[in-house]
């Protein structure tokens, strides 16, 4: 494929002259798109991506009310957007009618929610961040949270991390890259994919270490970070609507409980109803279209594409490297 074709995540085209040093000296590999990939701090990044990462750890100012949500790739960030505009959206009494003017009508949830290092500092440690105020900033992540960790010290910022099946994710992960590419849904692919991912070199892998730094933070101050499932908002998504908005500080009130407005929320942010809008019907951003953002959203769909010998050999790892974390899927 033709570099200049590519989602620019995926290019090395926005590199500064000391981070092209800085990758030099990286361990480095090409993955089985032959796109190039280094490891940073721990973690496996495109080039143009590091390039986001360098920027927004040497220019981001979080501000006591900032809101980032985490994920690692493919694991329910769009819904945890989704969710969290709708949230913090209540206060302007949206009647959540066709004709209502909620953003979430009118935009992708990824263009509503800008992700830190892939948009907002991309080309720059100092983007202009003044349209980013009202009511609270927010701002999405797939960065581990070591990576953010100097640059978010001392900040009472709120962290919510979304986790997933890892087997879902990386099924998951699968039907986007060859979607983005626009390349046939190869067993090839998915086993080179499985590979990486097992190995832990893959974009913002090893998926492990990405799980058990919000995981461990999300124990120590769990008034900081909050650690969300994507099986638990399928299984109950009133309940921890709820516990998100209680972690945002905005908790329902009895009278919006009671007229309806956490079903409104649900309904709104439906997979369902996001994916039947014009706007993610027919948009596009960073060369993604929006509608590749959304899929089966189901629970275990790995089963019809993962081998039991590839699905063990995961289950493994995952206990091996979660051994006495106390995460467990
Ligand atoms: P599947 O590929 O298993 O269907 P991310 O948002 O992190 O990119 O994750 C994408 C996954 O979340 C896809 O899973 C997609 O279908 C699912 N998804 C997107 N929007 C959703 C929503 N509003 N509710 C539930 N799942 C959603």
């Amino acid at each position: 494929m033709d570099p200049k074709e590519l989602p620019s995540i995926l290019r090395d085209d926005k590199i500064s002259v000391e981070t092209n040093k800085l990758i030099s000296s990286l361990l480095s590999r090409t993955d089985s798109q032959g796109q190039k990939l280094c490891k940073y701090q721990g973690c496996w990044y495109y080039y143009n991506t590091l390039q986001g990462v360098l920027n927004f750890q040497s220019g981001f100012q979080p501000q006591d009310t900032d809101i980032i949500l985490a994920s690692y790739p493919k694991s329910g960030t769009t819904w945890l957007k989704a969710l969290t505009v709708a949230l913090l959206e209540r206060s302007k009494n949206h009647s959540y009618s066709s004709d209502d003017e909620h953003p979430l009508l009118y935009d992708n949830p990824h263009g509503i929610v800008p992700c830190l290092e892939m948009d907002v500092y991309h080309e720059s440690s100092s983007p202009n961040l003044a349209k980013f105020s009202a009511p609270r900033r927010k701002f999405s992540t797939h960065m581990p949270l070591h990576a953010m960790e100097e640059t978010l010290k001392h900040s009472p910022c709120k962290i919510v991390y979304v986790c997933r099946n890892v087997k879902d994710t990386l099924v998951s992960w699968w039907f986007f890259l060859c979607a983005v590419l626009k390349i046939e849904q190869s067993r090839g692919i998915l086993e080179s994919l499985f590979e990486s991912f097992c190995n832990g070199t893959i974009y913002y892998g090893p998926f492990w270490e990405h799980l058990l730094s919000y995981w461990r933070a999300s124990l120590e101050e769990p008034k900081h970070v909050l650690f969300m499932r994507y099986e638990e908002l399928k299984a109950e998504p009133r309940h921890q609507i709820k516990r998100l908005a209680e972690f945002f500080g905005c908790p329902f009130t009895k009278q919006e409980e009671e007229s309806g407005v956490v079903d409104k929320i649900l309904d709104l942010c439906s997979l369902r109803n996001l994916s039947s809008l014009e706007v993610n019907k027919t948009g596009s951003r960073n060369d993604v279209d929006h509608k590749d953002y959304f899929r089966k959203g189901e629970v275990g769909d790995s089963k019809n594409y993962l081998t039991p010998e590839m699905e063990y050999k995961i289950d493994m790892i995952i206990q091996e490297k979660l051994q006495g974390s106390g995460l467990k899927f």
